[in-house]
């Protein structure tokens, strides 16, 4: 069973259009003013793209999007793909695992850009002991070393204050720990109650990686700290 995507992600979403607008346009504006490189892009954990810009996409002159949910694929092709391709970019829609995939894909699309849309923070829920997942996480760095990539993934999730206003996107590095000052003033300025879910993704990004940090309204109550930053290739 899919418990981070699938036909409920898809519902979620679209009920949330309103909701997680903030959010989406916070990453939007990041994405659009990085510059990563826009040959190729290998999106992991894409879905529909429900959180992604199209006009970012656009940059790129091929896309590989992958996804273990079989809606992903058509639900991409009309919020995305339809239009991408009326541009003339390459779009190739997959589904299945692609993070198994990786080492071949990284093998394949040495100048791709990998991105993992909303998926790491989402490992945790896969059943596997939370100690292996948090060390393949902190993993992935040294495996993706040689390729330009970044992620947009939960740090942490949970409860705030009723009425409270989530605060406007952080720039900071990578690597706040949730103890550290920084890290409980910014769970504060999200009116953050206690107990927050640890989403095990405090080291997917190399510590001093520019960040932005953005506070998402995911449901009523509810909110998401998601971290967002990439790392050129290494030479
Ligand atoms: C939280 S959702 C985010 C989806 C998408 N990025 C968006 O914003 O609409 C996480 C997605 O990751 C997908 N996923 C989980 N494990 C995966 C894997 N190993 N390979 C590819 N996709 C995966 C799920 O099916 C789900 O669609």
């Amino acid at each position: 069973m899919n418990l981070t995507g699938g036909w409920h992600w898809h519902v979620r979403a679209w009920r949330s259009k309103a909701r997680w607008a903030p959010a989406c346009a916070q990453i939007a504006d990041w994405l659009m003013a990085q510059d990563m490189p826009r040959q190729q892009l290998v999106l992991v954990g894409a879905s529909a793209g429900w959180m992604l810009p199209t006009a970012w996409l656009a940059q790129f002159e091929e896309v590989h999007a992958w996804d273990i949910d079989p809606w992903a694929k058509p639900l991409f092709h009309v919020r995305h793909g339809r239009q991408l391709k009326g541009l003339g970019r390459r779009v190739h829609l997959h589904t299945g695992d692609g993070l198994a995939r990786l080492p071949e894909s990284v093998r394949s699309m040495p100048g791709a850009f990998f991105w993992f849309d909303n998926v790491l923070g989402q490992l945790r829920f896969t059943g596997r002991p939370l100690q292996d997942t948090a060390q393949r996480l902190a993993r992935l760095q040294h495996q993706m070393a040689g390729v330009a990539w970044g992620s947009v993934h939960d740090r942490m999730s949970g409860p705030h204050r009723a009425g409270a206003t989530l605060p406007p996107a952080r720039q900071a590095q990578a690597g706040w720990a949730m103890e550290s000052a920084p890290g409980q003033a910014w769970l504060h300025s999200m009116g953050a109650l206690s107990p927050w879910l640890d989403h095990l993704t405090e080291q997917v990004l190399p510590p001093g990686t520019p960040v932005q940090y953005t506070a998402w309204s995911f449901k009523p109550g509810y909110a998401h700290w998601l971290e967002m930053g990439w790392c050129p290739k290494k030479t």
